[in-house]
């Protein structure tokens, strides 16, 4: 298994936080948790799509490292990423008897990253959280970051913290489950990287398309590292967003107004997608893009 390693330099441990991305990294999970965040249990927060598909491989895979990790499901769906999952959540883990010394385990795509981290951040004044995520918009962007929360009537992510993971880990495998819409949702992270940030980036990912909408594993592994290194270097810059962090934001003021605007049926890429050429025209009309 050849193991992509990049860091992020903000966070917990000595400098930063590795992002490891691996084909078939996930056999390895209880291992690659224990020694990235060591604690005495393992929360692993899923939604119940990914519980089903990747949950009895998860806890297998800590059984193997004698490692305590208990599932916790919540329903699927960006509506339940909400204060009351918030609660449901963190009050099963008070139940269970998860102490200070436990590790939230955020196991699934950006919902999950979200709440769980949030879960995390909040749980016994916080604890750290692993994020291992399962969509390609959450490997190619909303694992890295630190950025959690839940969404209110008010709009999307206006209760939250940042609270950086002590590791994100990405197996591109998992992506082969992942419906061709969800996949090609998840690009338009990637295409608003390369417009912003790397023309070189735009180029290949012309020429990789067929490889990368049908989600083939190594090609989903490159991509993941290019996007996924630029976005470590501006969030390292700017780990707050009092700043540079904001370019990442492309495509998103609008693209949040749709996403309220549907009653939340589009999905985020799609409209980050129609938020980014909004957004352009509007630059062009003022002579900025
Ligand atoms: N924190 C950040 O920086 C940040 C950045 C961008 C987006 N976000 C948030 O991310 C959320 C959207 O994330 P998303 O698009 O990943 O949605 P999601 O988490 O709802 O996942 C989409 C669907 O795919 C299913 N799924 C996940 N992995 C799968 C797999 N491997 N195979 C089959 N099905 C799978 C899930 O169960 C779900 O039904 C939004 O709430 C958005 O606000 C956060």
């Amino acid at each position: 298994m050849s193991v992509r390693t990049l860091k992020v330099g903000v966070g917990t441990g000595d400098g930063g936080y590795p992002i490891r991305i691996a084909p078939g990294l996930l056999a390895d999970v209880g291992a690659l948790c224990r020694s990235q965040a060591p604690a005495h249990r393992y929360a692993v927060i899923a939604d119940s799509q990914v519980a089903r598909l990747f949950g009895p491989a998860v806890v297998a895979g800590f059984d193997d490292a004698g490692v305590d990790a208990t599932l916790i499901s919540f329903p699927a769906g960006e509506w339940n990423k909400s204060r009351d999952q918030w609660a449901t959540v963190s009050d099963r883990m008070l139940r269970e008897g998860f102490g200070r010394d436990s590790v939230v385990v955020a196991l699934g795509g950006g919902v999950t990253g979200d709440l769980a981290g949030f879960v995390a951040a909040t749980y016994m004044r916080g604890v750290p959280v692993i994020q291992i995520p399962t969509t390609l918009l959450a490997m190619l962007d909303s694992s890295v970051g630190g950025k959690t929360g839940v969404d209110t009537e008010a709009g999307k992510n206006l209760i939250g913290a940042f609270h950086h993971p002590s590791a994100v880990l990405i197996d591109p495998a998992v992506l082969e489950t992942l419906p061709r819409h969800q996949r090609c949702a998840g690009l338009a992270e990637a295409v608003k990287t390369a417009a912003i940030l790397d023309v070189e980036l735009w180029d290949w990912m012309v020429r990789e398309a067929s490889a990368l909408s049908t989600g083939d594993p190594e090609a989903s592994a490159e991509l993941i590292e290019r996007v996924v290194r630029h976005k470590a270097v501006v969030v390292g810059d700017d780990p707050l967003e009092r700043g540079r962090r904001e370019i990442l934001n492309f495509g998103h003021t609008v693209g949040h107004a749709l996403e309220a605007l549907e009653g939340y049926k589009l999905l985020h890429g799609e409209a980050v997608s129609a938020g980014m050429r909004v957004e352009s025209r509007l630059g062009e009309q003022r002579g900025s893009t």
